[in-house]
């Protein structure tokens, strides 16, 4: 029975979906919403708050800000509160209500800033603000978590080893890149524990992060308007880009399966998907993908009929519009499977970027 004393102490690392079952995919889903904070970035947040505190660089009349889509503002507040610091989250109108109103109730101010920075989105945006802050008062701490490596450490030291003990024969490991926190650590820790392991990075069109385009993304969690500093492509074999149409049919589809999960997990089955669907000998992969969060904070959103159809078109959830979609897929580089029956070094790309930041 797991007995706690601050909600940051449990995480659960050993939930997984069979989406074998779900989807008829052979692909295993690690399910980090069931943290008590509710995402993956609990354990992000906890290990770059304990990396401050273990450096002096937290007081105890140290002010915590930070740049948030959401989750980890959550996570932070849920920390700060438990510890008795004061926290500002900067975040932006892509933010959902309900995370606000989280945030709020566990006493952290909330700063939305409401214009996208014309270079780099709304991600520079909050980091402008955040520096401004910072430049006030000297009681701010930013923890930074595009720059920390406290961000990629949690992953290597909890989210990998976790996969690793519950899939000792993994082949492929699907994860979602925001700030590449989740990606980098895990893909360290299997090239250098596992290094037969293939790591497939999944990102949404309109995200930089890849070096594609940028364009308006509406889905927080994935993808960024900057490169994200973090990143080292070397440990990273694939990547796979998915159009945020194809993350809310496919949240839909695993909501009708009874599973209502965020956003980024249905970017992340998507970019699965797609990247199996060039793999030769799939039925005998064993694959996982990492899942960030469950469905309840997107419930206005991704989960909200007119929300969708007034972004992606009335024809967004419709099957069969779903199944020409995908069938317009480019693969580009080698896309020819090998004789461990994956794509060899493929990026593969979905065409369908909407313009504009
Ligand atoms: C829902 C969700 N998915 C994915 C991610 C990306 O994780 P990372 O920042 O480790 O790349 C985040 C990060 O905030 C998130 O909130």
């Amino acid at each position: 029975m797991p007995v706690i004393s601050a909600p940051q102490e449990f995480n659960q690392d050993d939930l997984y979906v069979d989406l074998g079952v779900t989807l008829g995919i052979p692909l295993f889903l690690k399910c980090e919403g069931f943290n008590f904070t509710g995402s993956i970035k609990q354990k992000a947040a906890m290990e770059m708050v304990e990396a401050a505190e273990r450096d002096g660089v937290l007081a105890p009349d140290s002010i915590l800000v930070e740049s948030s889509s959401g989750n980890l503002g959550i996570a932070l507040s849920v920390i700060a509160a438990n510890k008795g610091y004061r926290f500002v989250c900067i975040t932006d109108p892509r933010c959902t209500l309900a995370a606000q109103r989280i945030m709020s109730v566990l006493g952290t101010t909330v700063h939305t800033v409401t214009e996208p920075d014309r270079d780099g989105g709304f991600l520079a945006a909050r980091i402008n603000h955040v520096r401004a802050l910072c430049a006030t008062d000297h009681r701010y701490v930013w923890l930074n978590q595009y720059a920390n490596a406290a961000n990629w450490r949690a992953h290597y030291r909890h989210t990998a080893p976790a996969v690793d003990r519950g899939f000792p024969q993994l082949d492929v490991l699907f994860v979602g890149a925001g700030t590449t926190g989740t990606l980098m650590g895990c893909a360290r820790w299997f090239r250098e524990h596992r290094p037969h392991v293939r790591i497939v990075a999944v990102d949404s069109v309109g995200s930089v992060t890849f070096g594609h385009p940028s364009g308006l993304r509406m889905i927080p969690g994935l993808g960024s308007g900057v490169r994200p500093p973090l990143l080292d492509e070397e440990f990273i074999d694939d990547v796979v880009i998915v159009p945020e149409a194809e993350t809310v049919r496919t949240c839909h589809q695993l909501a009708a399966a009874g599973f209502v999960f965020g956003g980024s997990t249905g970017t992340v089955v998507s970019g699965a998907r797609q990247w199996l669907e060039g793999a030769a000998r799939r039925t005998r992969l064993t694959c996982v993908a990492i899942s960030p969060d469950l469905g309840e904070r997107y419930l206005d959103t991704i989960y909200q009929t007119k929300w969708v159809e007034g972004l992606y078109g009335e024809d967004v959830l419709d099957t069969h519009f779903a199944r020409g979609l995908r069938s317009t897929r480019t693969t580009v580089a080698s896309d020819q499977p090998n004789s461990a029956g994956m794509p060899d070094s493929s990026r593969i790309t979905v065409p369908g970027a909407r313009g504009g930041q």
